[in-house]
């Protein structure tokens, strides 16, 4: 057995492995392990300080979540105010700044500290002795709200500061959480799916996120902070000559920033940052409404000081606005490739986030409903980087008396079939399918698309004619283009008409995945066409299977092996099938170990030790090596792996003294799955 030395020392190295991958995946997004194995470390770690009470500590990554705060949030009076920026909304505005930073320093040129406006809420998180004390909110600039309990769930928060040579007695950072833009997506998929109020952007939702009482609710939103200066600091080691060294500085105690920083020389340099900043914009994983000049040198900062509640230093140079008002003319329907229709309103033409937009997404029937927009209401519209622009909300007081509400039609606006929208489904659909123009238009252009059978040249205009035209009507008629009906169509020259034909021809190997994908089946998406792909290894076999051996695919529950049955239950869609076989389309079978160079298990050494539930030691092992894997009888400093089910014996304490990583029954399963075969696509 470990004796408690032992134990000690590997609850201790658990718990600083864990904050490593922590950092590693919300501070550095480059994460080291799959996720199955950071939990089995995190399992592991709870379970030893279960066993060893004596062992618990505040600091622990396990401690992270605490229980809800009675009575309120507390509040806190900040020790140096909080204060904001002045804006500069154009080019004149921040060569002002500049000439008024230059004249009140008598320089000719100034070293400014860039950095991006992060748009999320300030916090000020303060350490003391290198642990982290208090967390507050801005509040009124002079006094926040306690919510340490909630920033502590941040995994992006160093609960201790990685002090290289002690740590500073006293530490105050100050800096904005934000909620990245993949999360606050996910975040309101839930709600939706829940039947909850939708966040209207990734701000509110932070904000409301980390002004709860229950510390779980915040946990469970991932929220991130990111740093941007120092307020207090007693102790030595900062460094006290530029802000870009204190930024660097925070970043080596674990603190996270912006990769995104950047020194610059005077105005040029200040709008050749802004500019690319705004490219860079829409591919940023978090929203930024800005950049934020910053005079480096500290001493010149203070020189400079503050106007009223402002840094006479610094300044946020704002991108144009993302949300902007305007009139609804009318509300439309589009027809998907699925059929479905979708309302859309007609804007009158408005300039938003650098672009002009004309019509905004308003979902489904539901929505409309939701967000009660008629015809003629004013309504603010937002475009977010590339995302088609939605309507947020209306102006009540803005409605005129005619306004008109919008029905969903009763017949399909292109091909005049039948609507139906099922009993609890929030869309309508045209009950045509490929017989209405606009869901075979829809249907091609998907069949073609980059990740189906990647058809180059092969969009939406030509799409429209060659479907206009009737020469095509399904996927099939695409092999069966002559480079004579290519070279006819409108702004077709001879040499995209070749083009185009040797594109057509090489789509005729797609992996089977792609193909599956191609198909266009409802809920049949990239990443169920692999699985039914790998399951089924070729196109008859799938073509045969019925809803109850689609059920055995992993992944697909009673929706999708309806709609896949459904979908090759209809005698067409069989004939699509066949014919673009006869045609020459030859779907190929593609296995390799996932990620042949990054998979967790290939050539990982394994040693099993105590009894498992699931399988038998020899099949454990089978199962090992099929995925690549070796496993050994032996604890060394050599095994990747060990595998502890129920009653682990010596080797268990073995891996313990030696630090390795050691996998329950559940991380070892999962380990397995995630490294099944996949298909290449
Ligand atoms: S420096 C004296 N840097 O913008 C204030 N602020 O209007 C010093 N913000 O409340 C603030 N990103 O929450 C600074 N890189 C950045 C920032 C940033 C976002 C927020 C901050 C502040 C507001 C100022």
């Amino acid at each position: 057995m470990s004796t408690p030395a032992q134990v000690r020392a590997r609850v201790e190295w658990l718990r600083r492995e864990i904050e490593r991958h922590n950092r590693l995946y919300y501070v550095l997004d480059a994460p080291e392990i799959p996720d199955v194995e950071f939990d089995s470390l995190f399992r592991e770690l709870q379970a030893l300080e279960a066993a060893h009470p004596a062992l618990t500590s505040p600091d622990s990554p396990t401690q992270r979540v605490g229980a809800p705060v009675q009575g309120g949030l507390a509040p806190v009076a900040h020790a140096v105010p909080m204060l904001s920026l002045n804006n500069a909304l154009s080019e004149q505005e921040v060569a002002a700044f500049d000439r008024r930073v230059r004249e009140a320093l008598g320089v000719d040129v100034v070293e400014y500290a860039a950095e991006p406006k992060f748009d999320g809420l300030a916090v000020s998180l303060t350490y003391e002795r290198g642990r982290l004390a208090v967390g507050a909110t801005r509040g009124d600039g002079y006094a926040g709200e306690d919510v340490t309990a909630n920033l502590r769930t941040l995994p992006s928060v160093p609960l201790v500061l990685a002090a290289m040579q002690g740590a500073p007695a006293l530490l105050e950072v100050r800096g904005e959480v934000i909620m990245l833009k993949r999360d606050f997506a996910s975040l309101n998929a839930q709600q939706r799916s829940r039947g909850e109020k939708e966040f209207v952007n990734p701000r509110n939702a932070a904000a409301g996120a980390l002004r709860q009482l229950d510390p779980r609710i915040t946990a469970g939103r991932r929220l991130r902070f990111l740093a941007y200066g120092i307020a207090r600091f007693e102790g030595t080691g900062m460094p006290a000559e530029r802000h870009s060294r204190q930024m660097e500085w925070l970043e080596s105690l674990h603190l996270p920033a912006s990769p995104r920083r950047q020194v610059v020389r005077g105005l040029d340099g200040l709008l050749a940052y802004y500019a690319q900043t705004g490219t860079a914009r829409a591919s940023l994983p978090y929203e930024i409404d800005g950049v934020v000049y910053k005079v480096d040198d500290l001493a010149q900062q203070r020189r400079l000081g503050y106007v009223s509640r402002a840094p006479r230093f610094a300044v946020a140079h704002k991108f144009p606005a993302e949300e902007a008002v305007t009139e609804v003319l009318d509300i439309g329907v589009q027809v998907g490739r699925t059929g479905a229709l979708t309302p859309v309103a007609r804007l009158r033409p408005v300039f938003v986030g650098g672009v002009t937009v004309t019509n905004a997404t308003l979902h489904n029937e539901d929505e409309v409903r939701r967000k009660d927009v008629r015809v003629g209401d004013t309504v603010v519209v937002r475009r977010a980087g590339d995302v088609i622009p939605e309507v947020v909300r209306i102006l009540p007081e803005e409605r005129p008396a005619h306004a008109r509400e919008f029905r969903m039609p009763t017949h399909c606006p292109v091909c005049g079939s039948a609507v139906r929208r099922g009993e609890d489904e929030a869309v309508a659909r045209c009950t045509a399918g490929l017989f209405c123009p606009a869901q075979r238009k829809q249907a091609l252009l998907h069949f073609a698309s980059r990740r189906a059978m990647d058809i180059e040249g092969l969009g939406e205009k030509l799409v429209d004619q060659l479907v206009q035209s009737g020469r095509v009507r399904s996927p099939t008629d695409i092999y069966r283009l002559e480079a004579a009906d290519l070279a006819g169509m409108d702004r077709m020259g001879e040499k995209s008409a070749a083009n185009l034909a040797a594109a057509i021809a090489a789509s005729r190997a797609p992996s089977l995945a792609r193909f599956v994908y191609a198909l266009g089946i409802r809920n049949v998406g990239e990443s169920t066409a692999r699985d039914l792909a790998r399951s089924f290894g070729d196109i008859g076999t799938l073509l045969q299977a019925d809803a109850q051996r689609l059920l055995q695919v992993p992944d697909v529950g009673p929706v999708v092996a309806r709609s896949i049955a459904e979908f090759f239950g209809e005698p067409h869609n069989r004939q699509v099938v066949k014919e673009l076989l006869g045609l020459g389309v030859a779907p190929r079978m593609e296995v390799v170990a996932a990620g042949a160079t990054s998979s967790p298990l290939q050539g990982r050494t394994f040693v099993l030790t105590g009894t498992l539930s699931s399988m038998s030691r020899d099949e454990a092992k089978a199962r090992i090596e099929a995925a690549g894997g070796k496993v050994s009888g032996s604890v060394s400093k050599k095994t990747d792996y060990v595998v502890a089910g129920a009653d682990p014996g010596s080797k268990y304490d073995k891996a313990v003294s030696l630090s390795l990583r050691i996998l329950d029954e559940a991380g070892l399963l999962e380990l397995l799955q995630a490294n099944s075969p996949e298909v290449k696509s």
